[in-house]
């Protein structure tokens, strides 16, 4: 809880240093173009993509299961999300697709309540460089489009949780007319002091929960769009894959929720199954993480966690049709997986199977972190308990070994696990095998697909 008078009541003898406040420079106009603005598309949904490789496409949810549930269990939907649009993409296993969000329905509301924009969040504005702005080149974001409707520009464009920056807590205190909210804000972005990096910046305060911290702060809505960031789309890995023209109108994602505190893109998902919502998305560029058609020569060993076995499904879907076209597909497929628990969050574990009976997978290892008579807790203890056969894989130069999952964990202990386990087989010292990873790497026979 954020205790604002006791960290007032903690500076109350400091002199504070305030940087210069920021140039003003958007202004909006009321204009009478409601018949030009589609009220119905994500507001967007024709500026430029981070990653795109195509424009963005209007889907919806055709069909969805939860197919993990329970205590101790985030919630996991297999979704496959269908356009009926003319769309043709050729993809590959391993690409992904970026879903443009929207921000919590309570999140705007209670700004739309603190700047008293309630009359006017239906209408539709100009948004455009204020003539009289001192402010040397400035530009109207690119993420913003020339004409919006209020109540959409706070719910698809801007960053409402963005962790706000010292500027924009210093442009805040001219719209500021409590003193108590003042002195905060005062404190908060003073120039020396470590109070904005311990209450704004370590717990990742969020601007929508400052706000509701300051009851007299009444900016207008021209400074947040000035200050916000923009409401960036999320990735996903495609998890299926055809080969024919239905290709890219039919995409499959797994998604996990975080129950106690779910995301963003993960609450609009989840409220959009059952529905008619449109899902606007588009196609990210490929990296080499894609299982391109040179790969099925190649054995691969693919390593996820939870849902970041997602792209396997499709990397296993391709192989399948390759082997129904040519019988004689002589390379292996070797998943590690890990999950919680055996019976409540092995994902897709009928298709899973599947896939090694009918030897499209030709090596299995899964690890349960949470069951109490587990043997192998983390995919870390399958790659220690076959650490002769991982070696193998490695050092043959036909093998490919694709990493996928949090980029802040597992990827960096899934490769210190590696180097230990080459170090160990092949008697040689940490730096030597850390060689050998890093050539692995440059050569693209190691690779990644960091998740953050
Ligand atoms: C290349 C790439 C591919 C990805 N593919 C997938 C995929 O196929 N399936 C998938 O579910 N996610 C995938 N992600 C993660 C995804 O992009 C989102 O970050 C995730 O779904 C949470 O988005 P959100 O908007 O719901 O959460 P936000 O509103 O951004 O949530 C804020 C924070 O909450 C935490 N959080 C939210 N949900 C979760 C969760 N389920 N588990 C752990 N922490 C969470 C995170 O710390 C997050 O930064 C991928 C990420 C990348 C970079
Ligand atoms: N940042 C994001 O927004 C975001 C969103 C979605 C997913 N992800 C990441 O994507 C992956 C899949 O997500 P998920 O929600 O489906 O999975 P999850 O339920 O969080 O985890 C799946 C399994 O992975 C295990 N695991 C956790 N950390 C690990 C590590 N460092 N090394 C090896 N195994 C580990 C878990 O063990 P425990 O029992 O110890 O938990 C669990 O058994 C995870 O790595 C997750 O962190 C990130």
């Amino acid at each position: 809880m954020l205790d604002v008078l006791k960290i007032i009541e903690d500076h109350a003898e400091d002199v504070l240093d305030l940087p210069a406040v920021p140039h003003t420079y958007i202004r909006i106009i009321e204009c009478n173009d409601e018949e030009e603005f589609d009220v119905n598309a994500h507001l967007q949904c024709t500026c430029q993509q981070p990653f795109e490789s195509t424009k963005v496409a209007k889907y919806t949810i055709a069909e969805y299961k939860i197919i993990a549930q329970g205590e101790d269990t985030k919630t996991v939907y297999d979704v496959m999300l269908s356009t009926n649009s003319t769309f043709d993409y050729q993809y590959s296993p391993g690409d992904t697709i970026g879903i443009l969000t929207k921000n919590d329905d309570e999140d705007v509301a209670s700004v739309i309540e603190q700047l008293s924009l309630e009359e006017i969040c239906s209408r539709i504005y100009r948004v455009e460089i204020d003539p009289a702005t001192k402010k040397k080149a400035a530009k109207v974001p690119s993420y913003i489009p020339p004409i919006v409707q209020i109540r959409k520009l706070l719910t698809e464009c801007l960053d409402l949780r963005a962790i706000p920056k010292k500027l924009f807590i210093r442009a805040l205190i001219e719209y500021t007319t409590g003193e108590t909210d003042k002195r905060f804000l005062s404190i908060l972005c003073n120039k020396s002091g470590c109070t904005f990096d311990d209450v704004i910046l370590k717990p990742g305060f969020s601007f929508v929960k400052l706000l509701r911290h300051l009851p007299s702060c009444k900016p207008p809505l021209e400074l947040l769009i000035e200050h916000l960031p923009r409401l960036m789309p999320r990735p996903y890995s495609i998890a299926n894959y055809h080969s024919d023209s239905e290709h890219s109108r039919r995409i499959r994602i797994l998604f996990s929720l975080l129950d106690c505190k779910p995301g963003l893109t993960t609450s609009f998902l989840k409220n959009s199954c059952g529905t008619n919502e449109s899902i606007y998305l588009y196609f990210r560029k490929s990296s080499c993480f894609a299982f391109t058609d040179d790969v099925l020569a190649n054995d691969i060993v693919l390593i996820g966690v939870g849902t970041s076995i997602a792209p396997y499904l499709g990397f296993l879907e391709k192989r399948k049709q390759a082997i129904e076209r040519c019988r004689n597909l002589e390379t292996t497929a070797w998943l590690l997986a890990g999950f919680r628990y055996e019976q409540l969050s092995y994902l897709c574990r009928e298709e899973i199977e599947q896939y090694l009976k009918s030897k499209v997978l030709t090596n299995l290892s899964v690890a349960f972190s949470r069951d109490r008579t587990t043997r192998h807790r983390y995919v870390q203890d399958h790659l220690e308990a076959n650490k002769e056969l991982i070696t193998k894989s490695l050092i043959d130069s036909n093998c490919k070994l694709y990493v996928c999952g949090d980029g802040k964990r597992m990827i960096p202990q899934i490769e210190t696990k590696i180097i230990e386990i080459l170090s160990n087989v092949l008697s040689i010292s940490n730096e030597e095998s850390k060689t050998i990873v890093a050539d692995l790497k440059k050569n693209l026979r190691y690779v990644e697909d960091i998740w953050f």
